[in-house]
């Protein structure tokens, strides 16, 4: 179940964006054991991710447009003849997405990984809560490097989370996840990418490397060599839907947030603001500096079909 503007092909013609490497200064773990609790400023479920607006929805209503997002990323998986289908969720935060799958598809066996402890137990937490422990299931994993069994999943998903895979093609990522796709499975891709436009000035530059700090990432994968690389493993059907303009509506919400966050967590001092949450504070406020139409920082999602 395709929608109608899934068919735009992104051509792997541009020339790299020379960025060099970030070296965050705080740990993946750390930070998102410290900032993790804040992610409630932003959605009730703790969906860590951007939202998806389709014409017609209410653009004040953040969790619904998050939700969507959760929704759209199931569509492309096109599991409509999988009776039980087997999905591997790539770098799952606390599991809001899974719990929306599992909402959506009763007879699917889930599995979420994360490098982050605190969350493997947060998430089982919420999993037990929201009534599907039983199907659900979120262990502390690399998702460049799993031990799980080739060729065993119907459909795995990274959702804003392949942001923190090395190199600027992803390619660890992108080999594990094709090792652990059955033939004609899928994987869908929804974060920011590079695009092929650099960056206006040095500033701009600046402002990506802080905001990479910030978020922890080393580097953001490059568009272009991101779909050379599912070429050359042997992926096909790959589609590059640029959702710049469906994501907006959510990230508009990020100064309100940001102001309601300040004013009652950070005034009130329930919890000792540390650097990875100010760094969590400051990354949304500098993103729209860097992305387009200002940047060459664009929001992506990348289906494709292991052959
Ligand atoms: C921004 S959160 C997104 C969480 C979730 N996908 C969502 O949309 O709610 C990024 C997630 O990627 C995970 N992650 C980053 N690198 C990872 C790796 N190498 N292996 C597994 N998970 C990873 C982090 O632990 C975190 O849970």
């Amino acid at each position: 179940m395709m929608t109608a503007d899934v068919n735009v092909i992104e051509e792997a013609v541009a020339q790299p964006v020379a960025t060099p490497q970030v070296a965050p200064q705080i740990g993946l773990e750390q930070y998102y054991s410290e900032a993790g609790p804040d992610y409630a400023a932003w959605s009730p479920e703790f969906n860590m991710h951007f939202g998806y607006y389709r014409a017609g929805a209410n653009p004040l209503n953040r969790e619904s447009m998050l939700e969507q997002m959760n929704a759209e990323v199931l569509a492309r998986l096109q599991l409509n003849d999988v009776a039980e289908p087997r999905l591997l969720d790539l770098g799952c935060g606390l599991g809001a997405t899974l719990r929306s799958f599992a909402r959506r598809l009763p007879q699917a066996c889930l599995l979420g990984l994360t490098r982050v402890p605190w969350q493997v137990e947060h998430a089982q937490a919420l999993n037990d809560a929201a009534g599907c422990g039983e199907r659900v299931r979120v262990i502390q994993g690399d998702y460049e490097d799993t031990s799980l069994p080739r060729c065993s999943y119907d459909g795995a998903y990274a959702l804003e989370s392949s942001c923190h895979a090395h190199g600027a093609d992803k390619g660890a990522l992108l080999a594990e996840e094709h090792r652990l796709l059955r033939p004609g499975g899928r994987l869908v891709v929804a974060d920011g990418f590079l695009g092929s436009g650099g960056f206006i000035s040095a500033l701009q530059r600046r402002i990506y490397r802080k905001l990479c700090e910030c978020w922890v990432i080393e580097e953001l994968g490059h568009l272009h060599l991101f779909t050379a690389r599912l070429e050359q493993l042997g992926f096909t059907d790959i589609t590059v839907e640029h959702l710049q303009l469906r994501v907006a509506p959510s990230v508009a919400h990020i100064p309100w947030v940001t102001l309601k966050f300040l004013l009652t967590d950070v005034v009130s001092r329930k919890r000792k603001m540390t650097r990875a949450r100010w760094n969590n504070v400051l990354a949304p406020v500098l993103l729209p500096l860097v992305s387009a139409p200002l940047g060459p920082m664009t929001y992506c999602m990348i289906t494709a079909t292991k052959r």
